[in-house]
């Protein structure tokens, strides 16, 4: 067996890529599927559209390959993390659709939560802070508003998951009910410290416990993957959170290194090894990756909007046709405009935790175009980075301060990462392979399987192609810097 499958469930389309023996990607298939926006702040999926989507694209890239199913030595899966899946354990359909990371319809609740001083609770067991963006209190809201549902769950009849649980549950027939530690970890119902889900949450959000999935390490047994779905029997051996893979596939093995993936959102990781290093700077706390029961902890520092803003021009402005125009359209815009975007389309994350915030746009001239709309599109990504990394820094007080490697589709643009260079004052490094997420759940499986290395030679393999250096003047950057968090001000003040 040579071959291994990873499939990376994300929020805007899955993908599902063939790795062989070397690590190589050979065939890839890619599949969007619909967002359902039902209410303002509100996001959905229907999670058999995920599945239909994950099972074609894998038999896709399988197919591709013109190798038998029965030569996949593993299946590594990556997901969208915190959305939230309920399904009926009898008949295998979810009770709603899938509420998903970036939907705010419980912030409501979240404010009451802490307005009765549960947050350290949470903070204390979980590493996170109460906010919508976590599945505890989606799951808690579909057991308040789907008829019988409360009822269900109590009697057993209903089982919770994150995508990977649903993905695990689907391909193995109905057999498993797992995550693994690093999906757990963003439910707001797990302790990370401890291990275990915690019983003080689950009572206080009245969630029975036994809807919850078992936990496991990254690289486990999950199960087989049904013959009749992919050709063959193939077992699951790796699972992580789509960060946490990408954490992996940068190899950012060690105590103080750091990665940023750009995808939907932006999600800055800095490995913090076995210490769990409590954020004075409202970061979270997290797991990065749980190998052979062992924990790596990590702080992370979360953006809801990155690729999405880029994908607001192309959807909603109808000012760009393809994500990579915005590159040509920042090169040309008019130096002497200083339009900022604030993207807060469904609230801010890190470090603001603004959840009621909405997007505003600052500076608008009779001049301002799609040149310029673009320019600060691709800046917000870089501005709002800034914003993360100054608050690891200050929780991390180490001496040498990180680099930091980047991937996912928009480090593809080479304006955008000279931006984020100039504006972090510091090196940004792009490795050659950018589909990290999918490399790292591919390994997990891989060196499960035994037919990939182990973590330091995997680590030694991962190859720089680019450095950017900070060009911008120290001044400029500063000015630059002061402008957007008067514009984030603003566009709080403004709720
Ligand atoms: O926490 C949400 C994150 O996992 C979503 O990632 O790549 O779909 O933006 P992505």
């Amino acid at each position: 067996m040579t071959h291994i499958l990873a499939i990376d469930q994300g929020t805007t389309s899955t993908r599902a890529i063939l790795f062989d023996g070397d690590l190589r990607p050979v065939t890839s298939a890619q599949q969007e599927f619909a967002q359902h926006f039902p209410r303002s702040g509100w996001v959905e999926h229907d999670a058999n559209e995920i599945w239909d989507s994950v099972l074609a694209t894998a038999r896709e890239a399988i197919d591709r390959a013109g190798i038998a199913p029965s030569d996949i030595a593993g299946i590594g899966i990556t997901n969208q993390r915190e959305t939230t899946v309920v399904w009926d354990r009898d008949t295998g359909e979810p009770v709603h659709n899938a509420i998903v990371w970036q939907d705010r319809r419980t912030a409501d609740y979240c404010r009451e939560l802490r307005d009765a001083g549960f947050e350290e609770t949470i903070t204390s067991r979980t590493g996170l802070l109460i906010d919508p963006y976590f599945s505890a209190t989606k799951l808690r809201w579909i057991l308040e508003n789907v008829d019988g549902a409360r009822a269900r769950a109590q009697a057993g009849k209903l089982a919770f998951g994150t995508i990977d649980s649903w993905l695990i549950w689907k391909l193995t027939g109905g057999k498993a009910h797992l995550t693994d530690a690093t999906n757990a970890a963003r439910t707001m119902l797990y302790d990370i410290a401890k291990g275990r889900w915690s019983r003080t949450i689950c009572d206080r959000l009245d969630v029975p416990m036994d809807m919850l999935p078992e936990v496991r390490d990254c690289a486990a047994d999950f199960g087989m993957a049904q013959s009749d779905l992919l050709g063959a029997e193939i077992a699951i051996l790796g699972v992580a959170g789509d960060q946490q893979a990408a954490c992996v596939g940068q190899a950012c093995f060690k105590p103080g290194m750091l990665k940023s993936t750009y995808g939907t959102g932006c999600f800055a990781l800095l490995n913090t090894g076995d210490q769990m290093v409590r954020s004075e700077h409202r970061l979270l706390s997290t797991i990065a990756y749980q190998l052979d029961g062992k924990v790596t902890y990590a702080l992370e520092g979360s953006i809801f909007v990155a690729g999405a803003v880029v994908q607001w021009l192309r959807d909603g402005l109808h000012i760009i046709e393809a994500a990579s125009q915005t590159q040509t359209l920042a090169e040309s815009a008019d130096p002497n405009q200083e339009l900022i975007i604030v993207p807060a389309f469904t609230g801010l994350g890190a470090p603001y935790w603004e959840a009621e915030s909405r997007g505003a746009v600052f500076g608008l001239t009779r001049n301002s175009g799609p040149a310029e709309f673009a320019r600060a599109a691709l800046e917000s990504v870089g501005f709002q980075t800034r914003d993360l990394l100054a608050a690891m820094q200050a929780d991390w007080a180490d001496d040498a301060p990180p680099t930091l490697r980047v991937d996912g589709g928009m480090t593809a643009s080479d304006w955008a990462m000279q931006f984020l260079a100039d504006i972090l004052g510091a090196p940004v490094d792009r490795p050659e392979v950018l589909e990290t997420t999918a490399l790292g759940a591919a390994w997990l499986a891989g060196h499960k399987a035994g037919i990939y290395p182990d973590q330091e030679a995997f680590a030694k393999s991962w190859a720089l192609e680019r450095t950017f250096t900070p060009q911008m003047p120290e001044d400029v950057r500063e000015a630059r810097y002061a402008r957007w968090q008067k514009a984030v001000k603003a566009t709080i003040a403004a709720i």
